[in-house]
């Protein structure tokens, strides 16, 4: 049994959370909106702390899974912050999507206090929080994933260390890139096969089996095809993480059109009033054959 902090009970994290509860660890958990952590601790037990410094301490790992860098610095830095609360060789991990820098920026500051971090980015979506079948891509050393593995392992369908601090980040921003690539073409698949009148259940029974198949085709055709978005993994966040990408590719020389591309059509679908819809909604800026707007 493990004593934990859980620091960020949204989408993501409440069932996360619940997932190391029910394994028996020993759970502090703290949410900016007070209700949300009293609802969890109802449902899982465990106790829930008035300040991210007050879960953080004692804990031996510290969990955290918020919105941006600047989520995540207000939860961890100043004098109500996790860091403020830590005990020396206590684990930092962050399963927010954010940046490589602020990554660097806290284990920079972790290492001071003789503590060791690991970024540790997921993908699966509220589902495989909720199924315990993330993908978490992590960065940090040897010794650090050691620690964590076992832990996360709870909620994880797979767990790759890709390299020091930073690297779980950069390969978040690979996952986001090549999901935005396969939107927009599935995107455009579907708005041919309307206006061609093609029996759309019989286009994904085909080409599904074959070498166009993707993770979108198979979860997201049907309610594409339907015009069903308020679910699932907000173009919002999308528009956070692709401009993640953008800003390091800046800086690393990679050249992403369509990701660049499809970040701005984001944007329309934004202006449409899609903010909190899935990112499948990118199909909404194409019309449907026969549509005036
Ligand atoms: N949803 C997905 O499908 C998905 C998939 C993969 C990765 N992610 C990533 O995982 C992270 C969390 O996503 P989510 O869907 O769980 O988001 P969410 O439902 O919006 O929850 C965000 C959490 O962060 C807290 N938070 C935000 N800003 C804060 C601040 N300034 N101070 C303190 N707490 C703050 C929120 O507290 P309140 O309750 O008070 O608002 C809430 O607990 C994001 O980085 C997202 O990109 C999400």
């Amino acid at each position: 049994m493990t004593k934990i902090a859980f620091i960020g009970l949204g989408v993501m994290g409440f069932p996360m959370a619940g997932h190391l509860a029910a394994a028996g660890h020993d759970l502090t958990v703290y949410n900016r909106t007070t209700s949300k952590a009293q609802s969890w601790v109802q449902q899982h037990g465990g106790a829930s702390a008035a300040s991210p410094k007050e879960a953080a301490s004692g804990a031996d790992i510290i969990f955290t899974c918020v919105g941006n860098d600047d989520d995540l610095r207000s939860v961890t830095l100043g004098d109500n912050g996790a860091f403020a609360g830590l005990s020396k060789g206590a684990l930092f991990v962050d399963h927010s999507t954010v940046s490589a820098d602020v990554a660097h920026q806290l284990a920079d500051l972790l290492a001071e206090q003789g503590c060791e971090s690991i970024d540790a980015p997921v993908s699966g979506g509220q589902a495989g929080a909720e199924n315990g079948k993330l993908a978490i891509m992590c960065g940090g050393s040897d010794s650090a994933m050691d620690r964590a593995r076992p832990v996360m392992d709870v909620y994880a369908a797979r767990i790759v260390h890709i390299g020091g601090v930073g690297a779980g980040q950069t390969t978040k921003m690979v996952n986001q890139i090549c999901i935005a690539g396969v939107l927009a073409g599935l995107s455009e698949g579907i708005r041919f096969a309307q206006a061609s009148a093609l029996d759309l259940g019989k286009v994904k029974d085909a080409i599904s089996g074959g070498a166009a198949q993707s993770w979108q085709m198979d979860n997201r055709w049907d309610s594409m095809t339907q015009g069903q978005f308020d679910f699932g993994f907000a173009i919002d966040w999308m528009r956070k993480d692709l401009g993640l990408a953008l800003e390091e590719a800046r800086r690393n020389g990679a050249s992403l059109p369509t990701a660049a591309a499809v970040d701005q059509y984001y944007a329309e679908v934004q202006a449409m009033g899609g903010n909190r819809q899935d990112t499948s909604a990118l199909i909404r800026r194409l019309r449907k054959s026969g549509e005036s707007n």
